[in-house]
């Protein structure tokens, strides 16, 4: 009788697995994907996807894919990816039809913001709240911050110089954009510049991309992480966490200024945030002005840091392309501001041209197909899929830029309509990088003041600095593998 029953269970576990195999077999021929080109395991399995994501590869990767199946490519059992002008145009659209896709709630779980939200409502009050001190008029009564900061970050420069042999512009460029970010936002910063420390404040902000491709990939682990101890996991809500922390504090060192200054107190770029938590008219809760300033943070610093470390180090690699700069910045006035430097053609195709070839948002932008679907590059994708266009294939497109992988300010020059239209280092459409004024300005003005300080700048090869430092790591952000750039600025 036992061994009869032993049977009966042992041929119900087949039976049962059988058929959860023909249920797994059954969902992988009925996905619609199956027809969109790309490798069979796509079709199968997340797990190579996810493997790249965790170890920073995924735009790489994705682009290889591009390159072997074509501008349409299934990259997940539910995700495409599209490196196609008018394909982009339309999902990144101003009326946006095409939202962001869970992917944004796995990065930043359990709360929203201005960047995180797929809530096209909360998106639009949010934005309207934010957009006028990030337009270029509101952030005109704030360029003096900014160059003050781009100041001592060339003079920490020139000092470490002195001392070192060279100065790490990695470091000085992401103590100037978080103290940039920081004061704009909230009348002080962390005040990095002036501590010149390597606190754990900047240990987190160097770690924001990795955590975030943790938290992104791995979203249900990241929900127990509290029960269970996986350290290396931990990592992706324990940076989060600490970063609301941050945030906190700068919310409170904001409050003490205004209750210092009273009406006095400088305007910020949360200005009318603070406002709208205060007003009875216009509530908004506490939370959510938390969660705008974390974004704000996060999105403010590590961009503009790793933007203008590439630029610095790819001039100081191109002598052609120093000795142009260096003339043009050569022309202007004593005492310049952003105004002089916007006339300057040769900075913005500099400017524009690390953009593209070093966008530091690299990876794709997922957003769900509307219901009903969408023919993309002739190939129909149904409601709820996801498809997402990633700027690191989008700027390498050869018949729109020649010769993607060289480094070449000049083809800015006469831009064509392709050339323009397929430029996403900023992302598209109404959720559209709301700092792209402000990052710009940075990179202007700490160009400008790098160069005609240092016009002989090269790059370095002190204790044993090389290329390979430079590689880049990409997660949804992306960063030199060394976390540091050295640079001869005799
Ligand atoms: C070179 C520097 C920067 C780059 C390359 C960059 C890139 C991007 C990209 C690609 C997006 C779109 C993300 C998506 O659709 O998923 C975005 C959105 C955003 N960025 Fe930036 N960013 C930069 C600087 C900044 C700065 C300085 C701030 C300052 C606050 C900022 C704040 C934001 C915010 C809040 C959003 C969300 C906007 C929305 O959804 O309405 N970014 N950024």
């Amino acid at each position: 009788m036992e061994a009869l029953g032993n049977l009966g269970r042992s041929q119900l576990l087949l039976i049962a697995t059988g058929v959860a195999i023909l249920g797994y077999v059954y969902t992988i021929f009925s996905n619609p994907l199956r027809r969109i080109p790309g490798p069979w395991y796509t079709l199968w399995t997340y797990t190579i996807f996810k493997y790249k994501v965790v170890t920073g590869q995924r735009p790489q990767w994705v682009h290889s894919l591009h390159e072997k199946y074509g501008p349409v490519v299934r990259i997940t059992p539910n995700e495409v990816s599209i490196q196609d002008v008018n394909a982009v145009l339309r999902m990144y659209q101003i009326k946006g039809e095409f939202l962001k896709s869970h992917f944004y709630k796995d990065l930043i779980p359990d709360v929203q913001s201005v960047f995180s939200t797929t809530d096209v409502n909360y998106h639009r009050h949010q934005r309207r709240l934010l957009a006028s001190e990030m337009s270029e008029s509101g952030l005109a009564h704030h360029m003096d911050t900014v160059e003050t900061k781009v100041r001592m970050a060339i003079e920490n420069m020139a000092e470490e110089m002195e001392q070192r042999g060279a100065t790490d512009v990695y470091r000085w460029s992401l103590y100037m954009a978080t103290d940039v970010i920081g004061e704009l936002s909230f009348g002080s910063s962390f005040r990095m510049l002036e501590t010149k420390e390597e606190n754990q404040y900047v240990k987190d902000l160097k770690m924001i991309g990795f955590a975030g491709g943790l938290r992104s990939t791995f979203p249900f682990l990241m929900k127990v992480h509290r029960y269970i101890t996986l350290p290396v996991l931990s990592t992706g809500m324990l940076i989060r966490e600490r970063m609301r922390g941050y945030a906190t504090q700068s919310l409170g060192r904001h409050y003490k200024l205004v209750e210092e200054q009273g009406r006095n107190a400088k305007p910020t770029l949360l200005s009318k945030l603070y406002r709208a938590t205060e007003d009875d008219h216009d509530t908004l809760p506490f939370e959510d002005l938390l969660q705008n300033a974390m974004a704000y943070i996060a999105a403010g610093s590590d961009t503009t840091t790793n933007t203008l470390t590439y630029l610095i180090w790819t001039v100081c690699k191109r002598p052609d392309v120093k000795a142009k700069l260096v003339a043009e910045l050569s022309t202007l006035p004593d005492g310049f501001t952003d105004h002089d430097l916007k006339k300057l053609p040769y900075l913005e195709m500099v400017v524009q041209e690390t953009l593209r070839l070093y966008a530091a948002a690299p990876s794709g932008l997922p957003r769900v197909v509307p219901q009903g679907g969408a023919t993309l590059t002739g190939h129909f994708i149904p409601g709820g899929y996801t498809v997402s266009a990633q700027a690191y294939s989008m700027h390498r497109i050869p018949s729109v830029y020649p010769e993607p992988e060289k480094y070449d300010p000049s083809r800015w020059a006469n831009p064509t309509r392709a050339m323009k239209d397929a430029f996403v280092p900023f992302g598209g459409g109404s959720r559209i990088c709301i700092g792209l004024h402000l990052a710009k300005m940075e990179l202007r003005l700490a160009t400008a003041r790098f160069f005609t300080r240092f016009p002989n700048a090269t790059t370095s090869y002190l204790d044993g600095f090389t290329d390979k430092d430079m590689e880049p790591v990409m997660f949804f952000l992306m960063s030199p593998k060394g976390q540091r750039c050295l640079i001869n600025a005799r």
